[in-house]
């Protein structure tokens, strides 16, 4: 396995048949080897810095019926909640004074807010915060949707493509929703000139090795700036409520894999990883990962943004685990970057113009 690890950190890639090779014969010492590499790589794009983003949670309203989630359309347990512009500016400033410069939006895909009123809303951000970069997270558009949010002044966008295999999609999803189209949308966002971020559940119901090997393989083709990934959690009012979920080891395996596919890939240590292990997220970055995603959402809010059961982040203020969470960090050698946290290939651009 080691001479397969080699091989990923010098040439960044292996075969479909090498890659189902190195996760279906893993072991905690191939697994220590492999994070070595990854940790090298992470240092060497990006140094000790960790990146932090502020997540704001502001609608879980979805039209959508995801078997997997939590705020799915069917759920009529949960508990639905939309914040007002001046709500999501409020999260925004405090954000902002922690040392925030990132702001993630993130939803379900809720036809309530229309691309006239996200316009309004990102252009609200980045003319209160013009040193801080913009992610949406809100789901399928339009390639004209996504390309009005960027010409407001969207930075980002997180679209997960969930599996990069059409029968595990179908799987996953109902007949409304489609692997073509998500990954149409992801090509369109990476046209338009976002810094595009994609990713999937690890252990998710039905996923195969076979599975995870076109999963990376479709991320080695799209070539993304981001890239989430983390466990299946399961819900207990959805469908796979009763699903088995996927394993730290496996998610800490796959991390690392990716960090040495995507050298300079900005790879967050997911809220799911910290959620079913209490060093979850530190585990991630020691496999790779680099950036974290604090909640900025208000307190009254959070335990009603429940896409899995027992989500971390519910109950202290953003400032309190702020403080916590650099403690963490820098107790395993990183530390938190009060940057924008670009993806390499933007700050080079930056710096020839
Ligand atoms: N467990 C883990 N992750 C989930 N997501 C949705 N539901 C779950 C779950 N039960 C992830 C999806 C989605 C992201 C916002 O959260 O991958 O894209």
């Amino acid at each position: 396995m080691k001479e397969l690890i080699d091989k990923l950190y010098e040439t960044n890639s292996l075969s479909p048949e090498e890659l189902k090779i190195l996760i279906d014969n893993r072991n905690p010492e191939v697994a220590e080897y492999l994070f070595e590499k990854a940790r090298a790589v992470r240092v060497e794009n990006y140094g000790y810095d960790v990146y932090i983003r502020g997540l704001i949670e502001f609608t879980n309203y979805c039209k959508n019926d995801c078997y997997y989630c939590g705020i799915r359309r069917s759920n009529c347990k949960a508990n639905r909640y939309r914040l007002t512009k001046e709500e999501i500016l409020e999260c925004c400033q405090v954000g902002y004074d922690l040392g925030f410069r990132t702001f993630v939006l993130q939803g379900g895909e809720d036809e309530y807010f229309t691309d006239e009123k996200i316009i309004d809303i990102v252009d609200s951000i980045k003319t209160r915060y013009p040193d801080c970069a913009l992610t949406l997270s809100i789901g399928e558009k339009s390639y004209k949707s996504y390309k009005a949010y960027f010409d407001a002044g969207a930075d980002r966008y997180l679209l997960r493509h969930e599996t990069a295999n059409p029968d595990h999609y179908r799987k996953l999803h109902p007949k409304a929703q489609s692997l073509e189209n998500r990954k149409h949308c992801l090509y369109n966002l990476k046209i338009i000139g976002y810094q595009v971020g994609c990713g999937f559940m690890v252990g998710s119901p039905y996923q195969t090795t076979d599975c995870l090997v076109e999963d990376l393989i479709f991320i080695k083709e799209l070539e993304p700036h981001m890239i989430g990934i983390g466990p299946f959690i399961p819900h207990k009012d959805t469908p796979f409520g009763h699903k088995e979920g996927g394993s730290l080891e496996l998610t800490l395996f796959l991390l690392a894999i990716i960090r040495l596919m995507l050298p300079a890939v900005l790879l967050p240590a997911t809220t799911a990883l910290g959620t079913i292990h209490p060093r979850g997220r530190e585990l991630g970055l020691m496999a790779g990962a680099n950036v974290v995603m604090p909640n900025l959402s208000p307190k009254y809010v959070r335990k009603k943004y429940m896409l899995y059961n027992n989500k971390i982040s519910t109950g202290d203020e953003a400032a309190e685990s702020l403080n916590d969470l650099k403690k963490r960090i820098e107790a395993i050698g990183y530390q938190i970057s009060v940057s924008r946290g670009d993806h390499k290939s933007v700050l080079v651009e930056e710096l020839v113009f």
